[in-house]
């Protein structure tokens, strides 16, 4: 799921203390409003955490679950609310897939009425809930629709949801619209995909459908020849398909060229299937595991349910005659999710699409037959209807906020994404069908069925086809008689929770396959097929092999920033340090954690590709924030979260952090790289740090009981905008028109991308030796909010720093900012540096020394003003003065 610098991550760090010191990070957001020249700004402030006491536990969150599942998670979200209504719902047909509609469509809160014509035993109301009824006598097959009508008019149907594909192409669909009732089902036209093979076809042809070759025969003479001529020349397998629908037994697959011409022969001349057999199509035999996805649509947009793989053979090991299905199991691992991607852009986005250009909006379930051949998924059938039983194993995945009746009323009518459509996480599905014995030739009906609810597993339901309620009994009234549907965290989980759940239902003569899903099974065993059919962590985006490759990368480079306290390697569980051999004495030192990021200054990396540098700034960040409490940075860690993992874009930016720790002196022991392929979009990344460091007692600053009245304020030159501030920067780049290419308008030795991109000073090594003097009594590490907010952040309340403007040369990228940003003075001073990044609070008769260690440290010092006594407690912390006219 997710790689890492360090192979994995959740770092203890020990520390031996005994006291605690809290610490505090300062965030600044910006909301910029640029309508010609103002921005106006918003400062936050995030008081963290950390507290240190004998050990600190710092554990970052590595469950393999949590990066990827954000991806598998497939949610629409509603924004405006559902309108509380109560919904009369006729659904049509009486199979498991209608009993599995019906017990989802139960759960909505907006359902009055759920009629069901005809209906089954497991969608009789006297069940368990009321709200169901069956309709006995109304059967949409044969259709008719005078009937249907006056039912739906008496009883104020808002919704008509009709089950099996014959009443759509029929038109039912066609002619509840024209009387204005909603109805979830495509229009007979559109529903030719299913009711004519040739249709489909031409169809697919038309819009690069990926599917087998085919040729279309309109009488026997010269299907007859084609079949001669062909199967003599090659050993080609075909495929034979009456054009038009046949009661699921159009297709035939024969095995020899007799077998060929004699189902030319039935289908043709004696018209087994009737006028479906009026024509037919020929089409090369193709190879593969098969899945159907199940696909909601208004005829504009779309919603795939998980991938299931259904089980048409009567007998184990897919052998036997074919039936309706006998199992299923959703979503099918060998449809791992690049291959869905695939599937949807060749396959169903283009359906959905082509029948809408084709002037025939699907409205309703467009159920794919997908067959996986080596070269690609391609088309087997289409059907216009829900699948039996993948219905039974999808529906129970949806997620609890999905209401289905409010999802199939926006669908019909075709504003489907205003409503929430979701699936589980992470959840499997298996269904199990009970058939009655001799099925799929003869069998038995009327035999009693018992069901023993009570050892029924949880998340484990009964999906009801062949049964009925006879003198109050419950019996079997067909081949396929009942289902059970397990879901669960497991695919093993579902199908052994499924076979639990069967153990609960009795009946004579009960036949069911004992080994759904095996296919499932049987490619997680050889690990050659297993690279191509079951999913890797690569197809979920994410690569694993990439994050140990970028552990090899950088690995010198994280060596180089070794210290003393710190040597182990990366690639550990966690990074240990030795304050011992850091030279701190236990009882007198205390422990100091600050985190921050970066901010949006990432933004300006990734639009000019130039990763090597904010890695510095995120040090920086981190260290300089220890540092004005007096503490020596002693290590550092970083997270790096991504889209997509890109080597070169990580290490650099990796390398940067190494830069930025060898610059504060302080050891990288850890890291955690992140691919999280649904949080970010591929290109993009967003880091965080976190730095520890130590502090003898005595060296704790701010020394505010110290300072008073006539202490001296002394500037370090900042080398540019730093980090803060950038939702401004970013804003009046962009509306003066320059691109990061341009040069540079106030440092034309440099292009604007490189000149903004300076990192952010680090101050560490060159206070260190003041703070070890006891010069100092307070520092200001200036960020977001200027001088004016954070210079008081190191004040007692009653002193006020008075700040000279005049003192300093103010660099000429702040007033290009500001100037051309025609920023007022007064925001900038609290959104940029000014040219000032850290501020240091001393006595004057240390000044001479800190300026000498600073200056041999070649630091640029400014004496940019002193403190001051309030007047009064209200009075700022800080007033800027001479700050007119910069620009
Ligand atoms: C449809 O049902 C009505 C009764 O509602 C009946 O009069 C009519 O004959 C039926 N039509 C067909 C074609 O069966
Ligand atoms: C269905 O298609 C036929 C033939 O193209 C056309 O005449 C008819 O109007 C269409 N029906 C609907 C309801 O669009
Ligand atoms: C529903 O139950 C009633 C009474 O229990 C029975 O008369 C009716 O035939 C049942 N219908 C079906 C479709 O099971
Ligand atoms: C970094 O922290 C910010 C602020 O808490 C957060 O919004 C962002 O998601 C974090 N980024 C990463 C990569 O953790
Ligand atoms: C901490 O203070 C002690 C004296 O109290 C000193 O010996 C030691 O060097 C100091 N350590 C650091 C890292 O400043
Ligand atoms: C720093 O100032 C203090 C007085 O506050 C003084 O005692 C000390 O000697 C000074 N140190 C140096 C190095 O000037
Ligand atoms: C300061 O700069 C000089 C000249 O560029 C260089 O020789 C010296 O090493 C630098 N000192 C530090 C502490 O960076
Ligand atoms: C700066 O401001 C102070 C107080 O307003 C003023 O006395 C001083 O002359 C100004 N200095 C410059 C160089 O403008």
């Amino acid at each position: 799921m997710k790689s890492a610098q360090c192979s994995c991550s959740g770092y203890y760090l020990l520390a031996m203390t005994d006291s605690i010191l809290d610490y505090i990070s300062l965030y600044s957001i910006y909301l910029s409003k640029l309508s010609y020249s103002l921005i106006s700004f918003l400062l936050t402030f995030f008081l963290v955490f950390f507290i240190a006491s004998r050990v600190i536990k710092y554990k970052t969150n590595r469950s393999s679950s949590s990066s990827s599942s954000s991806s598998s998670s497939s949610l629409k979200r509603d924004k405006e609310k559902m309108s509380e209504q109560s919904l009369n719902l006729l659904v049509l047909g009486n199979g498991g897939r209608e009993h599995a509609l019906v017990w989802k469509l139960a759960q909505s809160k907006t359902v009055n009425k759920i009629y069901v014509a005809p209906g089954n035993g497991g969608t009789n109301s006297s069940n368990d809930d009321e709200r169901i009824i069956n309709l006995p006598d109304l059967s949409p097959i044969p259709l008719n629709f005078t009937k249907l009508q006056d039912f739906a008019a008496k009883n104020n149907i808002d919704l008509v949801i009709p089950g099996p594909e014959q009443p759509l192409v029929d038109g039912i669909t066609d002619i509840f619209n024209k009387i204005g009732i909603p109805i979830f089902g495509p229009s007979s036209n559109a529903s030719q995909l299913e009711g004519s093979k040739i249709f489909s076809k031409k169809f697919m042809k038309n819009h690069n459908i990926p599917t087998a070759n085919y040729n279309e025969f309109n009488n026997a003479e010269s299907a007859i020849t084609y079949i001669n001529s062909q199967l003599d020349k090659q050993d080609q397998k075909i495929v034979i398909k009456a054009d038009g629908i046949a009661a699921g037994k159009g297709v035939i697959l024969p095995t020899t060229k007799e077998e060929a011409l004699q189902a030319i022969h039935s289908i043709m001349i004696d018209k087994q299937f009737g006028t479906a057999g009026n024509k037919l199509i020929i089409e090369e035999f193709l190879e593969g595991q098969e899945i159907s996805i199940l696909t909601i649509s208004d005829g504009y947009s779309y919603f795939n349910l998980p991938p299931a793989q259904d089980h048409k053979r009567i007998l184990d090991g897919d052998l036997g005659l074919n039936t309706g299905g006998m199992g299923c199991y959703a979503p099918a691992p060998v449809a791992t999710k690049k291959l869905l991607q695939k599937i949807d852009n060749e396959i169903i986005k283009p359906t959905i699409d082509g029948l809408r250009k084709d002037r025939l909006p699907f409205v309703g379930v467009l159920f794919t037959g997908i067959i996986l051949t080596s070269m690609g998924p391609k088309v087997l059938e289409y059907n216009v209807r829900f699948g039996d039983p993948e219905t039974q194993t999808v529906l129970p995945l949806l997620s609890d906020e999905t209401d289905l009746a409010q999802v199939f009323l926006a669908a019909a009518q075709h504003r489907l994404d205003s409503v929430p459509i979701g699936i589980q996480n992470n959840k499997f599905a298996t269904t199990v069908v009970m058939a009655a014995g001799g099925y799929p030739e003869t069998y038995n009906k009327g035999d009693k069925i018992t069901i023993n609810t009570e050892l029924l597993p949880r998340d484990t339901y009964i999906f009801h086809a062949g049964t009925t309620i006879h003198n109050g009994e419950l019996v079997t009234n067909g081949g396929r008689v009942i289902a059970v549907s397990s879901v669960a965290n497991s695919l093993r989980e579902a199908v052994d929770t499924a076979y639990e759940g069967i153990k609960c239902i009795d009946f004579k003569d009960k036949y069911y396959r004992n080994d759904i899903a095996h296919r499932a099974f049987q490619t997680q065993i050889t690990s050659k097929e297993q690279q191509t059919t079951s999913i890797t962590y690569e197809d979920s985006g994410v690569s694993v092999d990439k994050g140990n490759l970028l552990v090899q990368k950088i690995k010198n480079k994280v060596k180089s920033t070794r210290r003393p306290g710190a040597d182990s390697d990366i690639g550990g569980f966690g990074g240990l340090f030795d304050l011992k051999a850091a030279g701190y004495k236990l009882d007198d030192t205390l422990l100091v954690a600050a985190t921050d990021g970066v901010g949006t200054k990432l933004l300006i990396a990734q639009e000019t590709n130039i990763h090597d540098t904010v890695g510095i700034d995120l040090v920086a960040m981190n260290v300089n924030d220890l540092v004005v409490q007096g503490a020596e940075p002693l290590i550092f860690l970083d997270y790096f979260a991504t889209g997509k993992l890109d080597l070169q874009i990580a290490s650099d930016f990796v390398s940067g952090v190494a830069d930025g720790c060898i610059q504060s002196g302080c050891a990288l022991v850890g890291g955690e790289t992140s691919e999280m392929p649904g949080m970010y979009p591929v290109g993009h990344y967003d880091t965080n740090g976190t730095a520890v460091g130590a502090v003898n007692k005595s060296d704790i600053l701010p020394k505010v009981n110290e300072m008073e009245a006539g202490d001296i304020l002394l500037g370090l030159a900042s080398d540019g905008v730093h980090s803060n501030g950038f939702s401004l920067v970013r804003k009046i780049i962009e509306h003066s028109g320059l691109n990061w290419d341009a040069e540079c308008p106030w440092d034309p030795s440099m292009t604007l991308g490189n000149a903004i991109l300076v990192p952010t000073r680090i101050y560490v090594k060159q206070l260190l030796p003041s703070i070890r003097e006891k010069l100092l009594l307070g520092l200001a590490h200036i960020t977001g909010g200027g001088l004016v907010e954070n210079i008081p952040r190191a004040l007692p309340s009653h002193l006020q720093a008075i700040v000279d403007m005049s003192t300093w040369d103010v660099p000429s990228v702040f007033r290009w900012f500001g100037k051309t940003g025609n920023v007022p003075i007064n925001d900038i001073l609290k959104t940029l540096n000014m040219g000032i990044g850290m501020v240091l609070i001393v006595k004057p008769q240390n000044i001479t020394r800190v300026k000498q260690l600073l200056e041999e440290a070649n630091e640029t010092v400014y004496q940019i003003g002193e403190l001051k006594t309030k007047a009064s407690s209200n009075e700022p912390g800080c007033i800027i003065q001479n700050a007119t006219s910069l620009y």
